[in-house]
């Protein structure tokens, strides 16, 4: 008689309101088997952590096909490197130092990045950790009036509003050049403030390429979005990863907000990233 036994996925919860440890070995995550309740544990607690789980790229890739199918990266490559080192990235260098404050990936991108996963493949030499805030969790304790108020509200995001976080006197053809990019050429998307995802939950989409309110003006505009940004990514829904060379990280990506902690450019800290391709920004 064949004896047929389901894996089971196991975790252990990291905060009330954020984050899961997942406990499956490398081969049970490799399986495919366990996709559907990692799909639904990754809206649940909007970061999962696979401790020195040490995916090779390949395994990787597999892994994150399995969870929902992995669009090609920004550079077309199903790997991308996430290095603040200049001969790794020369061009992308720049702007990943946008990752250094509060962001949602590809908010210029037509279709959203659903989730993304990281792994661990240099420390670096002090700080560097990586951050993230539950934005599901922030959005269901937002007092009734807040949620009315701000429900139908939509942002303009842009990435050159990005960039002038790190860089905030920009020469005209440096202002010029972000503002050409994202996909559609615009350089800038109107989103959802509140994003309602196909579950029927909702979260915020909030970060730094959000530049303003429609319809509201600059300074009311500028406390909403701050004011949500300030509470999404207090404590109760906060998350700070400390790597281990060998962790993977993956996070619901138009359901959290993260960055990265600064870290010294030079140090060689890596980071490979695999996305997962969603379905529209509603
Ligand atoms: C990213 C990102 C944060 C980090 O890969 O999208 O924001 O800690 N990374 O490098
Ligand atoms: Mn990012």
């Amino acid at each position: 008689m064949n004896v047929m036994t389901k894996t089971k996925l196991r975790y252990e919860l990291i905060k009330p309101k954020i984050g899961a440890r997942i406990l499956n070995s490398k081969e049970e995550l490799l399986s495919g088997e366990l996709a559907a309740e990692i799909n639904d544990l990754l809206e649940e607690r909007g970061v999962l952590v696979f401790k020195q789980i040490n995916f090779t790229d390949q395994e990787q890739v597999t892994f994150t096909n399995s969870i929902g199918g992995n669009a090609l990266e920004v550079r077309g490559e199903e790997v991308f490197k996430i290095s603040l080192d200049k001969s790794v990235n020369k061009e992308a260098v720049e702007y990943l130092k946008g990752s250094l404050f509060w962001h949602v990936d590809g908010t210029m991108n037509t279709v959203p990045i659903r989730g993304s996963v990281l792994s661990s493949k240099v420390l670096p030499t002090w700080g560097g950790n990586t951050e993230f805030a539950n934005c599901y969790t922030a959005y269901d304790d937002l007092p009734q009036k807040v949620k009315d108020d701000i429900d139908d509200l939509r942002v303009v995001h842009s990435m050159w509003h990005s960039q002038l976080f790190h860089c905030p006197e920009p020469t005209l053809d440096q202002l010029r050049d972000w503002q050409s990019k994202g996909e559609g050429g615009k350089g800038e998307r109107n989103l959802p403030l509140v994003y309602k995802h196909a579950s029927g939950r909702k979260s915020l989409i909030l970060g730094n390429t959000a530049e303003y309110v429609v319809g509201k003006d600059t300074q009311e505009s500028a406390r909403i979005l701050h004011g949500l940004r300030e509470f999404a990514t207090s404590e109760p829904y906060h998350y700070a990863h400390h790597w281990t060379l060998g962790d993977a990280v993956m996070w619901d990506n138009t359901g959290t907000l993260h960055r990265a902690m600064p870290y010294d450019p030079d140090c060689g800290r890596m980071l490979h990233r695999t996305i997962i391709k969603g379905d529209d920004w509603g």
